[in-house]
C-alpha cells in the first residue's frame, strides 16, 4: 500500500537540472539534521531479500572453488560468479535480542541491500537459456523465463547481469538521501561482479546507457525495482540452445506492510532516465611532490579476500600506522576508475607522510599536500561526527565533477558519478582486506562543510562519498 509521507520533501517535481536540485535538497547540515529527525519504523522495515514466488528454482553448487578459468558447466560457473560477488558471507548476532542477520560479499549502506542481481544467460553448458533472478538467502537462481532474451539488453554475451535498485529499502532509513546510496551500492555491486569475473579469467563491461522503461517492461520487473546497470560477462564457452520462450514470471514478495512514497526520489530517478551523450571533457590533470612507491604485495587469495571483507565498525586509534607502499597498494587499483572523481586523503598515520590533507593525482601516481596538520577531528567531524574517520590511518573525500558529468550525460551523469564512487569504494575495500586492514564506506557527511574545509570550488565538484581505512576493532557480534 502506498502511504503519504510526513517529512519536508519538495512537493514539486525536479524539472530543471534535476540532479542539482536533488543534490542540494539532500545535503546534510547540522540544521537539516535538527529539522528532520527520523524515528525508524521497525515494524515496517523492508525485507532485504526479494523472492519471485512460483517460479522454478535452481540450486547453485555450494562453496564452489574459484578457479582461474570458469567452470565448464553453467551452474558451477554461475555459482562461482555469485558466491564471490553477491552471496551471503557471514552473519551478526545481536546478543541482547538473539537476532541474527546476514552480511554479504557486497557491502551496502545500513546493510539494507537495495541492489538485486538479475541475469540473462545464453549457451551455457547444461543450463537453459533464459532470464534469472539471484536468491542470495539460499544461493539459488530463480528461473523467471526460458528462451532467448538477447533483446532485453542488445547483448550477445553468455551472461548479462541487470542490476536493479529497490529504492524503498534504502529510503526506509535514509529517506530522500537514499537515492545517492542506491547508486553507490550499484557501483560496489558492479565492481564486486567485475573483479570476480576477472579472477576467473573473464572480461566484463558495464553499460550505463539503456532505455530504462523498456528493460523494466521486458523483464516484467515488479514496480518497486528499477534497472540501473547492465554488466556483460564474457569468457565462458557458449553454445546457444534453441528454446521457445516460456514465461514463469513469478510474484515478487511484498517487502513491507507499507511503502512510504518519496516524490523527490521518484523525480530524480525519472530525470536520470533520459539518455544524453556528448563529449565527456577532460578530467583535470596535475601532479604532486610525492611519488607513490611500488604497491605492497598481498599473497591472500582473491576468494578469501572477498569472502572475509567486512566494514569496520571503528578503527584502533593509537599509533599503529600503514606504510607508503601499503597506501600505494590501496590507491593504484582505484586509479584506472578515476574519471569524474578526485580523491582527497586525510592522512592520519602513514609512515613517511606528514599528517595533512593530500590530493591524489592518478596519472603519475602522485600525492599533493594541500593542508598541513592533524586531520583526525576534522575527518570525523565532517563525516557526521563518526569517530571511525578520525581513528582510521587514512580517510577519504571523493569529490565528483557533477557539472562535467551533466554536460556529458545530462541528468543521467548523476548516476555515472555515484557508480564510479561506489566502484572505487569497492576496490578500496578489497585492497584494504588484502593487506590485513579494514575499511568502511561512509555515505553520511556534511556536504558544504567538506567543500569549505577542502576549499573545493563549485566548478571543481562536490563531495559524493567518504571512506576510511585502518586497523579495525573486532566486532564481537560477527559470526563466520
Ligand atoms: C554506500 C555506503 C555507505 C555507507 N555509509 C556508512 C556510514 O556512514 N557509516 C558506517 O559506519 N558504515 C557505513 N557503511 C557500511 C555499511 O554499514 C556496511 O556495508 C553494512 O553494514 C554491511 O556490512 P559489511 O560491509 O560488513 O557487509 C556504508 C556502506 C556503503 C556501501
Amino acid at each position: 500500500m502506498l502511504q503519504d509521507r510526513d517529512s519536508s520533501a519538495p512537493s514539486k517535481s525536479l524539472a530543471n537540472s534535476a540532479w542539482r536540485e536533488y543534490h542540494e535538497f539532500t545535503k546534510h547540515s547540522a540544521a537539516s539534521l535538527r529539522r528532520t529527525p527520523h524515528a525508524l519504523d521497525w515494524a515496517n522495515m523492508p525485507d532485504p531479500f526479494r523472492h519471485y514466488e512460483g517460479v522454478p528454482v535452481f540450486d547453485l553448487p555450494a562453496d564452489p572453488l574459484l578457479s582461474e578459468q570458469p567452470a565448464a558447466d553453467g551452474s558451477t560457473y554461475l555459482s562461482q560468479l555469485l558466491f564471490y560477488s553477491a552471496a551471503i558471507s557471514a552473519s551478526k548476532l545481536v546478543p541482547s535480542t538473539g537476532f541474527r542477520y546476514a552480511l554479504r560479499v557486497n557491502p551496502s549502506s545500513g546493510n539494507l541491500h537495495p541492489t538485486e542481481f538479475h541475469f540473462v544467460t545464453r549457451g551455457l553448458k547444461d543450463w537453459p537459456d533464459g532470464l534469472y533472478h539471484y536468491r542470495p538467502s539460499s544461493h539459488m537462481a530463480e528461473q523467471r523465463a526460458i528462451g532467448d532474451f538477447r533483446h532485453i539488453t542488445n547483448s550477445d554475451a553468455p551472461i548479462v547481469f541487470i542490476l536493479t535498485s529497490i529504492a524503498w529499502r534504502e529510503a526506509w532509513k535514509y529517506r530522500d538521501r537514499a537515492y545517492r546510496y542506491c547508486l553507490h551500492d550499484i557501483g560496489h555491486a558492479w565492481q564486486a561482479l567485475a573483479l570476480a569475473a576477472q579472477a576467473m579469467g573473464c572480461d566484463s563491461r558495464a553499460i550505463v546507457d539503456f532505455p530504462d522503461d523498456e528493460i523494466a517492461q521486458a523483464m516484467r520487473l515488479n514496480e518497486d525495482e528499477w534497472p540501473m546497470l547492465v554488466v556483460e560477462i564474457r569468457g565462458a564457452a557458449c553454445k546457444p540452445n534453441a528454446h521457445e520462450t516460456v514465461w514463469y514470471g513469478g510474484t515478487a514478495n511484498q517487502l513491507s506492510k507499507e511503502i512510504v512514497p518519496y516524490p523527490c526520489i521518484e523525480a530524480i530517478h525519472a530525470a536520470t532516465k533520459l539518455l544524453v551523450n556528448s563529449t565527456i571533457g577532460q578530467a583535470p590533470t596535475g601532479s604532486g611532490e610525492i611519488k607513490l612507491p611500488p604497491p605492497a604485495q598481498s599473497s591472500r587469495p582473491f576468494g578469501e579476500i572477498v569472502r572475509t571483507r567486512r566494514s569496520a565498525l571503528d578503527f584502533v586509534g593509537g599509533t599503529q600506522s600503514i606504510s607508503l607502499p601499503q597506501l600505494s597498494a590501496l590507491l593504484t587499483p582505484a586509479a584506472p576508475l578515476l574519471s569524474f572523481i578526485q580523491l582527497y586523503l586525510y592522512v592520519h598515520r602513514v609512515d613517511g607522510l606528514e599528517q595533512g590533507v593530500y590530493r591524489f593525482w592518478p596519472q603519475y601516481g602522485e600525492l599533493q599536500l594541500v593542508k598541513v596538520g592533524d586531520q583526525r577531528l576534522a575527518a570525523a567531524g565532517l563525516s557526521l561526527g563518526q569517530d571511525l574517520a578520525g581513528n582510521a590511518c587514512v580517510a577519504f573525500s571523493m569529490i565528483g565533477d557533477l557539472n562535467r558529468a551533466a554536460r556529458a550525460h545530462g541528468d543521467r551523469g548523476y548516476r555515472h558519478v555515484h557508480f564510479e564512487a561506489g566502484a572505487i569504494g569497492q576496490r578500496l575495500y578489497l585492497g584494504a582486506e588484502a593487506l590485513g586492514l579494514g575499511a568502511t564506506g561512509i555515505g553520511a557527511f556534511y556536504d558544504e562543510e567538506v567543500h569549505r574545509y577542502l576549499r573545493v570550488t563549485p566548478e571543481q565538484g562536490q563531495v559524493v562519498y567518504h571512506f576510511a581505512i585502518g586497523y579495525p576493532i573486532p566486532d564481537p557480534r560477527l559470526q563466520a
